[in-house]
């Protein structure tokens, strides 16, 4: 069974056009599809992508804040489609805390919570995603959706004006990700490199992934009609390549970690 957590249930066809189908192999994703989609901005450049779960907080990667700099240097951008081209839904939000996970060491728990200064008001382009405390469940359909302004390949940029891309990829559980890992193990990532706390989502062949600048982004599969946060772009073995399908935190294993943190702060957060 699903124990999920939504500040606002976002029911799949509610307002996303029929699903078709960057990133690696992609394409442009409609205007207002995402709208738990942020940009985190250093000195209005985007380095992380990062989802909205609530009106004040946002869930993105670890390694996006690897180095210590203070955290008004930060802009949390949402609402946003294309990065040159601002979009009159667009909010930029300064930061009043970063948390990052205690367990957090390069590769493992690379997850961090990111409160904004005041809440945001929800617009049809702003909105949170449900997450998952716990579940004892899997999606509905192993086919989930990656989405974010990061490369479009190793060292490509995403050309101006820098539209929001997103590509449909297939769940790898860990232990069936690891042996695809293990062919022709990469010496600097070893072998059994994918932790059980882990999610991969891509496939064998490669050419569907998520890639630098990605990082701290939504892995949004539908359990039950609804959305759900069931990964955020951690790391992977460049981009796109064959048996190295890109490796997610899976957020149910900090779901509770994020849940303790929010409802001190967050009074209207329905479980379910
Ligand atoms: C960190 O790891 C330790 C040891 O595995 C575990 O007991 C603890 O619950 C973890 N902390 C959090 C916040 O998950
Ligand atoms: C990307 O660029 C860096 C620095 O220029 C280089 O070291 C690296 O080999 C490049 N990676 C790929 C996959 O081309
Ligand atoms: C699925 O959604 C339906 C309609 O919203 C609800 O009645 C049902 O309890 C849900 N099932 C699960 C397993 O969450």
């Amino acid at each position: 069974y699903l124990h999920g957590i939504c500040a606002m249930r976002m029911r799949l066809g509610a307002r996303i056009p029929g699903i078709s189908g960057r990133i690696v192999g992609g394409g442009d994703a409609p205007r207002g599809r995402w709208p738990w989609q942020v940009s985190i901005q250093y000195n209005g450049h985007h380095f992380c992508g990062g989802s909205l779960i609530s009106a004040q907080w946002v869930v993105t990667a670890a390694h996006c804040f690897q180095y210590s700099y203070p955290q008004f240097i930060y802009r949390v951008i949402l609402g946003e489609y294309q990065l040159f081209n601002p979009s009159p839904s667009r909010v930029a939000s300064s930061v009043r805390q970063i948390i990052i996970h205690p367990n957090y060491s390069s590769q493992s728990a690379d997850v961090a919570l990111v409160q904004l200064t005041e809440p945001v008001r929800f617009t049809d382009e702003i909105r949170p995603i449900c997450w998952l405390g716990s579940s004892d469940s899997s999606p509905d359909n192993d086919m989930c959706w990656v989405t974010g302004w990061g490369t479009t390949d190793s060292n490509v940029s995403l050309p101006s004006p820098k539209t929001l891309q997103e590509v449909q990829v297939q769940l790898i559980d860990f232990k069936a990700c690891n042996t695809l890992y293990n062919i022709d193990p990469d010496p600097q990532i070893g072998r059994d490199p994918v932790k059980p706390n882990m999610i991969c989502a891509g496939y064998a062949e490669g050419k569907k992934d998520s890639c630098q600048g990605d990082s701290g982004g939504p892995l949004a599969c539908d359990h039950n009609g609804t959305w759900f946060l069931t990964g955020v772009v951690s790391w992977g073995d460049g981009c796109g390549k064959p048996n190295r399908p890109g490796v997610y935190i899976r957020t149910e294993a900090y779901g509770e970690w994020m849940w303790g943190h929010m409802q001190q702060h967050c009074l209207s957060l329905e479980r379910t």
